[in-house]
């Protein structure tokens, strides 16, 4: 089938126009390859996300279905880090989307917003075979990207979902039940361990304390300047 002409309307044509002649006059100077700019505030991650979604950094390359990069809001607030994918985060390459993420969604909303007014991503970007412990050699390969993501974001604060999370970005091997309650700074940025979700779901004496660090996490946003 022939194509058949598009009827575009009068501004559409004169943009076309202008971009044309701003082609041609560049093709007189030789450039003969353009790259768009992209002037929204999530071209950054967006770029971090096409240089990672083929990795082949780590050996958990050869199992994952997806790589689970992260989700929200690139202007968010308040950040949520997780450990690494699980099954369901796998197949669908977003993460907390299980049953632990059900429940992340919940705590979100219990201080005030929505899933998609914060960002939620995981230290470990690909899925461990089998839900095993990520091991040291792909920490130190995968926690330079969420570094990155934390630069572009810029959150105000940073919930560290479970051990593995707050340890990882403390740079401690202190146990939950000394980290929790309390307030740190990771560059700069305030810090606020909890349990993490799938841990809320197998032990229930956990949900207090759990619901006081989001409170902690509710006031330190609600005073800082933002
Ligand atoms: N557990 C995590 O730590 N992250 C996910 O994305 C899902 C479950």
């Amino acid at each position: 089938m022939g194509e058949r002409p598009v009827d575009l309307d009068v501004e559409t044509n004169e943009t076309l126009e202008a971009v044309r002649t701003f082609v041609e006059a560049q093709a007189e100077f030789g450039l003969t390859e353009f790259r768009l700019a992209r002037a929204d505030a999530d071209a950054p991650l967006a770029d971090l996300y096409e240089s990672i979604r083929d990795c082949r950094m780590c050996g958990l390359c050869e199992n994952r279905r997806n790589v689970v990069f992260g989700s929200g809001n690139p202007d968010a607030d308040l950040m949520f880090i997780g450990e690494a994918p699980g099954a369901e985060e796998d197949r669908t390459g977003l993460p907390f989307v299980g049953a632990a993420g059900a429940l992340l969604t919940r705590m979100i909303e219990a201080i005030g917003f929505q899933r998609d007014e914060v960002y939620i991503a995981n230290v470990i970007k690909c899925r461990p075979p089998g839900n095993r412990d990520p091991k040291p050699e792909e920490v130190g390969t995968c926690k330079p990207f969420l570094e990155r993501q934390i630069e572009y974001i810029q959150p105000v604060a940073i919930c560290a979902l479970g051990l593995f999370a707050a340890r990882t970005l403390l740079g401690t091997d202190e146990p939950m039940g000394s980290l929790r309650g309390r307030l740190f700074s990771y560059r700069g940025i305030h810090l606020i361990p909890t349990y993490h979700p799938a841990a809320l779901l197998r032990n229930r004496h956990w949900k207090r304390p759990a619901w006081e660090d989001l409170q902690l996490l509710r006031r330190v946003y609600d005073n800082a300047d933002c």
